[in-house]
């Protein structure tokens, strides 16, 4: 148990940008013990203002806000993972994960081939109080010592990122603890700062159900996306083709497998955009070619399924290289040599994409970095470390923060031309 009296705000190396964040949030000034409203800048050059609990472990030095450690429950629900999770950032910017608990609703939706949202929602209010209750418990630490609870606010379907992002409210107000409200994106983007402490800037391919992008990850609330999908995410092309094939849900696994014992030259499917200068991705115009050769197949043979699994995937790959290394090139012109390629999101678990993704690290002379698998799909460690990055910036949220659908990463981002109204985020 941390003792209270170890955490105080030294005026004389104070932030008061830190302490405008703390008193913005309303209910802060109270539970300031030293006498009510004060705020840093009539304190004493020699106070010491012990700041428990809302502040716990705030160490202010030189400008630069510091934690000297901090313990940030997480919660995800923006898609069909309910999680939560606990983790640790020490003040040196490590991290570690006290407790890790996923619940993937794959059994709720595989009926339906897809996740259906208000079934998700439900599944999510059922489920997550005993989640973040494992969490707490798994953690071996108690509420109390939580200095933020962070939830993923979005982009995702909303009625899940409701449920998530009230939870961690009702849990910041009964415990007195700050709330920072996530980005999902931005969470899968810090990740490898979490596995592996990788400095700024790297490059994030982020390639899941929802989303296919290349984005530079400058810092943290720094993010520029350098190309994105003007259709399908990669992940929703998987699961379409094994729904056209018969293969079950969820279909990446299934077509990665499937693909295995076939013939990835017998269709010459197209290879969506290869040669373009701008980094996008399409892959629906793919998908399309693919129902057209299952339909012209009809009926199909378990060769047949296994060739169009295979030459599908080996179009994927090659638009996918193709794609990710103007990317790559388009970062190295604005930013310099990324520390790192890092892939995240579930189509991270492919290993023929992890083979092309390795080859286009190496010719673009940087390492590649992947996430353990659960730490690439959704889960609660993610927004958790989201969040204790943020909580070190001062950067926390009040009770008004929105449950969001659409949260663009790079809030600069324009759609590609002709592409405004499509369904990939803009
Ligand atoms: O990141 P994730 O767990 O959830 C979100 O979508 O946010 O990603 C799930 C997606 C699904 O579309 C799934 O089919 C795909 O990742 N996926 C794969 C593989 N494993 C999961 N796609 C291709 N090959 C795989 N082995
Ligand atoms: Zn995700």
């Amino acid at each position: 148990m941390l003792e209270p009296d170890r955490f105080w705000l030294d005026r004389n190396r104070g932030s008061d940008l830190l302490f405008d964040a703390f008193l913005k949030a309303n209910r802060y000034p109270l539970r300031i013990k030293s006498g009510g409203m004060v705020r840093s800048k009539t304190l004493q050059a020699d106070t010491q203002t012990p700041l428990w609990p809302i502040a716990q472990g705030l160490i202010l030095g030189n400008d630069t806000a510091m934690l000297a450690s901090s313990l940030v429950l997480g919660i995800e629900t923006t898609c069909d993972e309910t999680a939560a999770a606990v983790i640790e950032r020490r003040s040196d910017g490590t991290g570690r994960i006290l407790s890790n608990v996923v619940h993937s609703q794959t059994e709720e939706h595989a009926a339906f081939g897809g996740v259906v949202p208000e079934i998700a929602a439900r599944a999510h209010v059922d489920l997550l109080d005993g989640i973040v209750g494992r969490a707490i418990k798994e953690s071996g630490i108690g509420f109390a010592q939580l200095a933020a609870v962070a939830a993923a606010a979005g982009p995702g379907l909303i009625g899940g990122v409701i449920v998530g992002l009230t939870t961690a409210k009702a849990i910041a107000m009964v415990h007195d603890t700050p709330l920072i409200a996530v980005n999902h994106l931005e969470a899968h983007a810090l990740t490898p700062r979490l596995t592996d402490a990788l400095e700024f800037p790297y490059c994030l391919f982020l390639a899941s159900g929802g989303h296919t992008q290349t984005v530079a990850v400058v810092g943290v609330g720094n993010y520029v996306r350098l190309g994105t999908t003007v259709d399908d995410a990669m992940g929703e092309a998987f699961d379409k083709v094994a729904k056209m094939l018969g293969l079950p849900y969820p279909g990446g696994p299934e077509v990665e497998r499937t693909a295995s014992g076939g013939d990835p030259n017998r269709f010459a499917f197209p290879r969506p955009m290869l040669g373009r200068a701008d980094a996008n991705f399409s892959l629906s115009g793919l998908k399309t070619a693919v129902r057209n050769e299952a339909s012209r197949l009809m009926p199909l043979q378990p060769q047949d399924v296994s060739d169009l699994c295979a030459s599908f995937q080996a179009a994927v790959l090659e638009s996918m290289a193709d794609r990710l290394s103007v990317g790559l090139r388009l970062f190295h012109e604005q930013f310099g040599p990324p520390r790192a390629l890092v892939a995240a999101g579930g189509v991270a678990a492919n290993q023929a994409i992890r083979g092309a993704l390795q080859d286009v690290a190496a010719k673009a002379q940087t390492r590649l970095i992947i996430p353990p698998p659960a730490l690439c799909t959704d889960n609660g460690a993610m927004i958790a470390w989201a969040g204790a990055e943020r909580l070190a910036l001062g950067l926390i949220d009040t009770m008004d923060a929105p449950p969001r659908a659409r949260w663009l990463l790079d809030e600069n981002a324009i759609a590609p031309a002709g592409f405004a109204n499509t369904r990939a985020g803009f």
